[in-house]
């Protein structure tokens, strides 16, 4: 089967900065966007320019300095938030606007008070706007994951006969199942006339936690292009994380879809945004998250010892974590013990290993980790005093 490309479009600096506290600066803007554009995504959602001076400011220096991806300007389906969006994005090299509206009963009913036929009204005539400034614009049909799949068709055969490059079908509230989301995305794949001129796009958010799973849905249902942002940082429960769509994609799909993300730097990446938007990684995060690769009962500390691959699926190298690592606690095993006496420099027999472990023991339970200077000090007093 022949591999396709999926792009990455990466809305950290947009949906991600949006989150309280996670606001940031434009110099900050400027230092993450250059290290997405090394990560190698394919399109960088700079901002939403006309919602603040300093973000159209922050987005049109962004699209001065970026060298290979595309750069994103959000806008609403109106007129003058196209044009901010056009004129922050007059540097960039590949601009691109991502105009949009919403298409679920709701949307129509509580935020335009209009009904379907002025949807599709204004949706085309902001795709023509846009058009006009630039040949690369990007639908969202927002609310589409409760939007009717007839009608959503519908929207989107007629951006796409007014323009529209890409078709985003978010998941704005989290709430499909991945089984229904794929389904959506076949059914537009099947359905929107003159598909073909436009790739899909999944925006899947994290309500329910099934953000990533509906992404990958999507992909295997034929959206080309998958938005989400580094460490899932977004809106309430956040967005598709970056790290975990892309690894999936190499772990278990890579004989049928490729990425251009260098996941050596996935990692890296991970810790940068983290400190700069002070939005601390939880530590069992996959992927990035401090104990990814790290093994504390005894059982599994034996197994990667023996073999990494026994309790690991991917390489920690793969994506920039140097080693996996055996933590230390009252849970761990002698062949943990002995692991980590012999990284500090102690080569233990069995016996000196019988007696270490039974004052680790004792350490262990009174304090949650015992780290290479409790380790350390333990042997000299215990074993070689
Ligand atoms: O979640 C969403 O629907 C969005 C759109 C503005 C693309 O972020
Ligand atoms: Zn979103």
């Amino acid at each position: 089967m022949s591999s396709n490309k999926v792009f990455i479009f990466d809305t950290t600096l947009r949906d991600g900065e949006q989150v309280p506290g996670c606001k940031l600066k434009q110099s900050q803007k400027l230092e993450l966007a250059e290290l997405l554009d090394q990560l190698g995504v394919d399109i960088i959602e700079a901002g939403f320019p006309i919602s603040s001076p300093g973000d159209f400011q922050s987005v049109s220096e962004v699209a001065k300095i970026v060298k290979n991806a595309t750069v994103c300007g959000l806008s609403r389906s109106v007129e003058k938030d196209i044009k901010a969006a056009a004129d922050a994005l007059v540097h960039a090299k590949k601009p691109r606007i991502h105009t949009g509206i919403g298409t679920s009963e709701n949307h129509m009913k509580f935020k335009f008070n209009c009904g379907p036929e002025e949807i599709i009204r204004r949706a085309v005539a902001a795709v023509k706007y846009a058009k006009s400034f630039v040949e690369d614009v990007e639908f969202f049909a927002e609310d589409a994951g409760r939007s009717d799949n007839a009608f959503l068709a519908k929207v989107c055969e007629e951006v796409i006969k007014a323009g529209a490059t890409v078709l985003n079908i978010p998941d704005t509230t989290g709430y499909c199942l991945p089984d229904e989301y794929g389904a959506k995305i076949k059914y537009l794949a099947e359905n929107v006339k003159g598909i073909h001129k436009a790739v899909l796009s999944t925006h899947c958010h994290n309500d329910l936690g099934l953000a990533t799973a509906n992404s990958i849905a999507g992909v295997i249902s034929g959206a080309r292009q998958v938005e989400c942002t580094i460490n899932g940082v977004g809106e309430r429960a956040g967005n598709t994380s970056l790290e975990e769509v892309v690894m999936i994609l190499k772990q278990k799909l890579s004989d049928q879809y490729y990425t251009d993300i260098n996941t050596k730097l996935l990692k890296p990446t991970s810790e940068r945004v983290s400190f700069e938007m002070g939005m601390p990684v939880q530590a069992n995060k996959a992927i990035v998250g401090d104990n990814a690769f790290a093994h504390s009962s005894g059982i599994h500390q034996d197994g990667v010892i023996k073999n990494r691959e026994t309790y690991e699926i991917i390489d920690p190298l793969d994506v920039g974590v140097p080693k996996s690592s055996i933590i230390l606690t009252a849970r761990s095993g002698r062949a943990a013990l002995a692991f980590r006496a012999k990284e500090i420099g102690y080569n233990l027999t069995k016996d000196e290993l019988d007696i270490a472990y039974q004052s680790f023991l004792i350490l262990a339970d009174a304090q949650k980790e015992v780290r290479d200077n409790d380790l350390e000090k333990l042997l000299k007093q215990k074993v070689f005093a």
